[in-house]
This record gives structure tokens, C-alpha cells and sequence, in this order.
């Protein structure tokens, strides 16, 4: 595994005394977190961003002439900035709210891609989709009689860049790809990607939901067409997340849906849609949530996201080499470029069995098919156990986790 970044700069102590929850003790145990691509903590800005919200601010936006709403409404379209500076997006319009990264890539599928295919189109993906960016376009191929396509991946876990290409062809009329792996924890090459579908006047649109939290994104630098991800899994609330896409190409698209607030006009006759990014926003949103994405953004916005990836990567090396001195278990998924994720299997012992055994250790991870079952009947396993970090992970922890792991081989091995 060769080191990608940085060495750490920041203090962890700090950043874990901005989260209260780390704090708890489970069975007895201090509570040893690492089911974060599963879902992160959160910090107390953002805890108080929303408490504060509903004490002082709570009301509906962009309709009422009250202080209040006129409070909410600054909340939840300063938030989009605070959202937009951290991707860089060029406009605040070209950053729409979603439920998350599941609703982003949806909406895509119906908005984008449903009108533009017929049979004999191709969307192309990867073999390592979360089955957030496997169904929405299975559905819009049914729909519509186009095919889905899969780029291949080496026993490493490593995109197969010579079949990507090869699959490239006429017939593709969008890329759909994940920017890091929640199964294997490969960072893929996207920009490689985005320029060689670019090449081809193909559009591309990047499942962030793994990468926004742990690597530095610019989605101008990256050119793509779409970049979704969730605020849940970057220490935000649960239930909102965000869609970058190109004004031009979000100009273009349909509404996904009707309803309040997406409108200028409406008459039985004819309705008229608002301007982006409300066009894509029907309803009376999260805002709550949006408030708490805001927060979260300028929670990790005060980190060098260098220093974050450097330190997720110094606890990854620490976890793997720790995993592998246990007899028995077998890391899955070993790209020369990973974030912070270590899938693993254990002979003969279910990967239940090990999370059972963690959680009573106070180690929380994630066993099961990580909504990767691709991925899962690739290296023929029926589930993996998986432990990824945060900011808020120590050495020390790892040292916890790797010890409960062993207990597990005692156990069963
Ligand atoms: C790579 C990836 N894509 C998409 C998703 C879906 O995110 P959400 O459930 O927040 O919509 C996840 C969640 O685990 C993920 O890891």
C-alpha cells in the first residue's frame, strides 16, 4: 500500500472532544466507532446548529414575510454556499438538495438519462457500485430498453482502466461511477475516467457518498457532469444530502418532481418551473437538515482535507498490518489506492459472528454485503466485516479493534 498524502497535521484529541457521542461506553466498554462508511457522528457545532434552528429560526422558506421565515429561508440557502465553497462549484444554483447520495443518482436516472434513451443505449458502471448506482439505472434500462454495462475489477479490487475504455463505445450515453469504494475502499482514477468519457462527448456523473468525506473534491477541477454524496456520512444529519450538477446540463433536464416551490406558474392550462437550483426542490424541504449539512461542511471546511485523507490513511496501514499478523483472516479488497476502509473475512466464522463478538468488545463495525452484492459474489464471499474510519480514529483504537478481532479467532478459529 503506498502512502498517497501528507503526513497528519491535525490534533485528534481535539477533534474527538467535538464529539460527544464518542464519549459513550458500550457493554461496559468505551465505545470504539468504526462503522463510518456506514454512517459518521457528529460533531457538537452540528448538534447545535439544529437546536438552534428550532429554537430560534424554525419556519417555512421562500414563502412567508415574516422574521422568521425570512430567517429560515437565510439558513437554508446560506447553508448551499457554505455546500457549493466546499466542492467548489461555480454557483450555488448548480447545488441541489437531496434526501442523499441514493436520491441524487435517482434523480439523474429520471431526469437526465430516462428522456435521452432508447434501445440500444449504454450506461456503463463499475463492478463495485453500492446498489445505489446499480438499480436506478437498471429501472431507467428497463424503461427505456437500454443496457446496462460493468467495468470489470482486478482480484485487488483495482478498476479495470483497458475494459473501461474498451466499453466505451458510441452507445454510451452516460458513465456512472463511484469515486471511492465502500466495500473495498479503492479510490478510483476519475479524473482518468472523466477525461477519457469526456473524450468521447460522454457526460459522467461520480457517487461521492465515500470520497466528500475523506478526499479534497473540486468538482470544476474534476469536470464532471454530476457529483452526488450525503451529509450523514460526512458528520451531518441523516436525510439530506446534495447534487452538483452543470447549470447547463441541469438546465436541460426535466423537474424529477411536482410539487410547491419548484414552480413560477401554475395553471390547469400550463405550469411554468422555477429557476435552478428550486426547480429541482418540490416541497417543503429538510431544512433542518440542510442547516446541519451546513455546518457539517464548515466543521470539515476548518481541516486541511490533505491532513484528513493522511491521517485515515495512517490508521488504514495500521489496521491492515495489525489484521494481517491474526491467522485466518483475509483483507478483501488491496488497491495501491485506498481510503480509510478495510473489508476482511475470517476462515470459517461468519462475519456476524465477528461483529457480534466486536460490538461486545465496544467496537462497532459493519458486517453484511456493505449494498455491494456484486462485489460480494466477485471474491465469492457471502459477506465481509468491515471497519472504516473518521477524523475522530486513534492508533489506540485500532489497537482495540484489532485485539477483539483476535479474540474472535480464539473464539471460533
Ligand atoms: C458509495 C456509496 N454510494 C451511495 C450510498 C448511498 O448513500 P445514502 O444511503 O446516504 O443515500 C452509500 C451509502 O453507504 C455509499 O457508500
Amino acid at each position: 500500500m503506498t502512502s498517497i498524502v501528507k503526513a497528519p497535521s491535525f490534533d485528534v484529541a481535539r477533534v474527538r472532544a467535538d464529539f460527544p457521542i464518542l464519549r459513550e461506553t458500550v457493554h461496559g466498554k468505551p465505545l470504539v466507532y468504526l462503522d463510518n462508511a456506514n454512517t459518521t457522528q457528529k460533531p457538537a457545532s452540528v448538534l447545535e446548529a439544529l437546536t438552534h434552528y428550532y429554537e430560534h429560526d424554525n419556519a417555512n422558506i421562500h414563502r412567508a414575510t415574516h422574521l422568521l421565515s425570512e430567517r429560515a429561508t437565510k439558513a437554508y440557502e446560506g447553508a448551499r454556499e457554505k455546500v457549493r465553497r466546499f466542492i467548489n462549484a461555480r454557483e450555488t444554483a448548480e447545488v441541489i438538495y437531496t434526501r442523499g447520495c441514493t436520491d441524487g443518482l435517482n434523480l439523474i436516472a429520471n431526469s437526465f438519462a430516462r428522456p435521452r434513451l432508447k434501445p440500444g443505449d449504454e450506461i456503463l458502471v463499475s463492478w463495485m457500485e453500492h446498489h445505489s448506482n446499480i438499480v436506478p439505472w437498471q429501472m431507467v434500462c428497463e424503461q427505456t430498453g437500454a443496457t446496462l454495462k460493468v467495468v470489470p475489477i482486478t482480484d485487488d479490487g483495482v478498476l479495470r482502466i483497458d475494459e473501461f475504455e474498451r466499453l466505451l463505445s458510441d452507445r454510451t450515453k452516460l458513465v456512472s461511477i463511484i469515486h471511492v469504494s465502500n466495500s473495498l475502499g479503492t479510490i478510483n482514477p476519475i479524473e482518468t475516467i472523466i477525461a477519457q468519457a469526456h473524450a468521447r462527448g460522454i457526460p459522467v456523473a461520480v457517487d461521492g457518498a465515500q470520497a466528500a468525506p475523506h478526499l479534497a473534491v473540486d468538482v470544476q477541477a474534476l469536470d464532471c457532469e454530476f457529483y452526488a454524496f450525503s451529509a450523514h456520512k460526512m458528520y451531518g444529519p441523516t436525510g439530506i444530502g446534495a447534487l452538483y450538477g452543470k447549470r447547463a446540463v441541469l438546465e436541460s433536464m426535466p423537474p424529477y418532481q411536482g410539487g410547491g416551490d419548484m414552480i413560477a406558474s401554475v395553471t390547469f392550462e400550463k405550469t411554468t418551473y422555477n429557476v435552478l437550483p428550486h426547480k429541482f426542490e418540490a416541497g417543503t424541504p429538510n431544512i433542518a437538515g440542510v442547516v446541519g449539512f451546513g455546518a457539517a461542511v464548515e466543521y470539515l471546511a476548518q481541516f486541511d482535507m490533505e491532513a484528513i485523507s493522511a491521517h485515515e490513511h495512517d490508521l488504514l496501514v495500521h489496521a491492515t498490518e495489525a489484521l494481517e499478523k491474526i491467522a485466518g483472516v483475509r483483507v478483501i479488497g488491496k488497491a495501491p489506492r485506498k481510503a480509510g476502509v478495510v473489508s476482511f473475512v475470517m476462515d470459517g466464522i461468519h462475519p456476524h459472528d465477528i461483529g457480534t463478538i466486536l460490538d461486545r468488545e465496544g467496537v462497532a463495525i459493519r458486517t453484511g454485503q456493505h449494498c455491494a452484492q456484486p462485489v460480494m459474489d466477485r471474491y465469492g464471499v457471502p459477506a465481509t466485516a468491515r471497519a472504516s474510519f473518521a477524523i475522530y480514529n486513534t492508533h489506540d483504537e485500532i489497537d482495540v479493534f484489532a485485539r477483539a478481532v483476535a479474540k474472535v479467532h480464539e473464539l471460533f478459529g
